[in-house]
């Protein structure tokens, strides 16, 4: 199975490369013209949604820095 990568920009989106697929609620695919990496808004300010249209720029602050979480509950 090949890799899917995600990486959480400074200031912006969710940038994923590799093979992957986005689906709506209904499980219906976003075409994505060929593209191997997309933009992923999390700022919620895209009126291109999920895609980001960067919009974030000047206006949504999150400095990633990678951490482990609690251990998942069983
Ligand atoms: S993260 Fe770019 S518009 Fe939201």
């Amino acid at each position: 199975m090949a890799k899917t990568k995600i990486t959480v920009n400074n200031n912006g989106s969710l940038r994923v490369e590799g093979e992957f697929e986005i689906v709506d609620k209904h499980g219906n695919v976003y075409g994505l013209g060929g593209r191997e990496l997309v933009s992923i808004c999390r700022c919620g300010m895209s009126k291109n949604k999920p895609f980001c249209d960067g919009s974030h720029k000047g206006h949504f602050e999150h400095e990633a820095e990678a951490f482990d979480l609690p251990p998942k509950k069983q």
